[in-house]
């Protein structure tokens, strides 16, 4: 059997990166693609410099972050809204979109790899493909409306479980640079709240010369910050800290 080069090149630099090489099996795959979830294998999926994982953006264990959790994601029967008919046409839009990188090919062993760990925690019964609901609204003055007289209290956990992963080391994302904490309460209620619910590529953003919220930070659904959660991060990042 042939071996394409870039499999070997995948190998070398898992184990340069993120595991380490023991006398464990180099093919082990779950455990390696656990590697391409969450570490600086994943990272290296994207432009040179981008610090975003996988595991930025989506939870293994049921929780919402921008993106859907990746708990029992691996067989459901399309992707993005329809956008995406599988696994792979979805994560690649992540990889090229979000992250800056190279969109892997169906026998990479790097999405191998990959794909074999969001399997191993997935249950095939679960087929039914997730909701792509975002919510836009007219311009910024309909945001400034919607989401104005939050709580900062309540505001200060929120934002550090949805926006202080990114926000607080003013990570990299594909080659941008969030926003320093301090930096974010600058910005008016309607500004912050339009950037988080239609920021990102698709479905606006990068790829739509109208949209005033390009860039490469990713988009939050209501179902995955609520309303009233959006607003009270937005009056807690405008207050004092
Ligand atoms: C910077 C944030 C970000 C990064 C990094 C990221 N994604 Fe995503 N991803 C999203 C967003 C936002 C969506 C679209 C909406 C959603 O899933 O809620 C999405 C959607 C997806 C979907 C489709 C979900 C569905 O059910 O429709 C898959 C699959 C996916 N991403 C895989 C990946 C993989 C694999 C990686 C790492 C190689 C990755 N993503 C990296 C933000 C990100
Ligand atoms: C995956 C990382 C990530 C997460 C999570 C994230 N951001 Fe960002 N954010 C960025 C990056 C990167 C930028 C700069 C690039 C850009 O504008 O897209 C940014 C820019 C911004 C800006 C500047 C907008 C402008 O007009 O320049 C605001 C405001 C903001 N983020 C608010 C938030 C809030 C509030 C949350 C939580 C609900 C959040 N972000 C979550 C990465 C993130």
């Amino acid at each position: 059997m042939r071996r394409p080069v870039h499999s070997m090149f995948g190998i070398t630099l898992l184990c340069a990166v993120a595991v380490g090489c023991g006398d464990g099996d180099p093919s082990a795959p779950a455990a390696d693609g656990l590697a391409y979830y969450s570490s600086a294998a994943s990272a290296a999926l994207g432009a040179v410099g981008n610090g975003a994982t996988c595991a930025t953006c989506h939870s293994n264990d049921g929780t919402p972050r921008s993106g859907d959790t990746f708990r029992n994601i691996a067989y459901r029967t399309s992707f993005k809204g329809g956008d995406a008919p599988t696994l792979l046409d979805a994560a690649n839009a992540c990889v090229t979109g979000w992250m800056g990188g190279t969109a892997l090919t169906a026998t990479d062993p790097r999405w191998t790899a990959l794909q074999t760990y969001l399997q191993s925690i997935s249950d095939r019964s679960v087929t039914t493909p997730n909701t792509m609901r975002p919510e836009v609204l007219a311009n910024e003055a309909a945001y400034e409306t919607m989401y104005a007289g939050g709580d900062a209290t309540a505001g200060a956990p929120l934002y550090a479980r949805f926006c202080g992963t990114c926000h607080n080391s003013t990570l990299t994302v594909n080659m941008s640079r969030a926003v320093s904490r301090v930096n974010l309460r600058s910005f008016s209620v309607g500004r912050i709240a339009q950037k988080v619910r239609t920021a990102g590529p698709p479905p606006s953003g990068m790829m739509d010369m109208s949209d005033s919220t390009p860039g490469p930070m990713p988009f939050f659904e209501p179902d995955e910050l609520t309303p009233t959660e959006l607003r009270d991060i937005i009056a807690h990042v405008r207050s004092a800290m």
